[in-house]
């Protein structure tokens, strides 16, 4: 039961490492840096999510050993909203990633919204990843804040619908991430959220989330924050932001900074 409960409350953290960096030597310098202190830190779930094209490789040069035990677990940043395989140009199923070991994805990211991707592909995408095998690092946030609190309609309105019909027996894999688009470091005026505002909009994640789930089951949905989350920024967040852990961005590419983000994960 203790174990059970120590599982639970571990920490998360997560890289996306979007579109970077531009050759696989650089992929493999980065994720050899993370692995040897993730390695180490056993309190936490270490996740990086490199671009696809470099995950086999990472994958066993990271994976000397079991992957579990090396401490860092694998990610992709998108999966097609088809379960089957077929004739779609261009896509990567669920079931291609979960047979080259990714035991996560990143699905609703504003940048891949901002490609076209509604809440019913969405919606698709994480019912096909679900399906698969594959935990889902969802991702929801409004782009800009106002005083009469509309912006809150708005994360609920992109959480019910990415979560529209799931199975309830889904929820222990899947994670939730408030990302607000004006927090991500490449936007022009970002600015980082602060840990009270995520503690109350955590707060409200949570009872968005209380009608779809099971009885209990809400203790058990990790809720993450993401936007230009650095080393100085990230204890505050853990500690007075109510939530499991971070996706991580920009920083997650630079190793010495991840890893003092995993070691303050791993202290609290
Ligand atoms: P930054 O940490 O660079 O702001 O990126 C956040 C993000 O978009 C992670 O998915």
């Amino acid at each position: 039961m203790r174990g059970d409960i120590k599982l639970i409350m571990k920490k998360i953290i997560v890289g996306n490492w979007k579109m970077n960096p531009e050759t696989l030597e650089e992929a493999q310098d980065i994720a050899k840096e993370i692995k040897k202190i993730a390695s180490k830190l056993k309190k936490i779930e270490t996740v990086i999510c490199p671009p696809s094209i470099y995950i086999s490789n990472l994958k066993s040069k990271i994976s000397n050993l079991p992957v579990d035990e090396a401490g860092l677990k694998l990610g992709a940043q998108d999966v097609s909203a088809e379960f089957d395989t077929g004739s779609y140009t261009g896509e990567i199923s669920a079931g291609m990633l979960k047979n080259i070991g990714v035991k996560y994805v990143i699905i609703g990211h504003s940048e891949r919204r901002a490609m076209g991707e509604t809440d019913e592909i969405i919606n698709k995408k994480i019912k096909t990843a679900l399906k698969a095998g594959l935990k889902v690092i969802f991702c929801a946030g409004e782009k800009e804040r106002d005083d009469e609190e509309h912006f809150l309609d708005f994360i609920k309105k992109e959480i019910e619908g990415g979560l529209h019909g799931v199975e309830k027996k889904f929820f222990r894999n899947i994670i939730i991430v408030y990302e607000p688009v004006w927090a991500i470091s490449s936007g022009k005026k970002f600015r980082p959220d602060n840990p009270d505002s995520v503690f109350k909009i955590t707060i409200f994640i949570k009872k968005t989330l209380m009608p779809l789930v099971e009885n209990g089951a809400l203790r058990s949905i990790p809720i993450l924050y993401g936007g230009s989350v650095t080393a100085l920024t990230a204890r505050e967040f853990l500690e007075k932001g109510g939530i499991q852990g971070l996706l991580v961005g920009g920083k997650s590419l630079i190793p010495k900074e991840f890893s003092q983000i995993l070691e303050i994960a791993d202290r609290l």
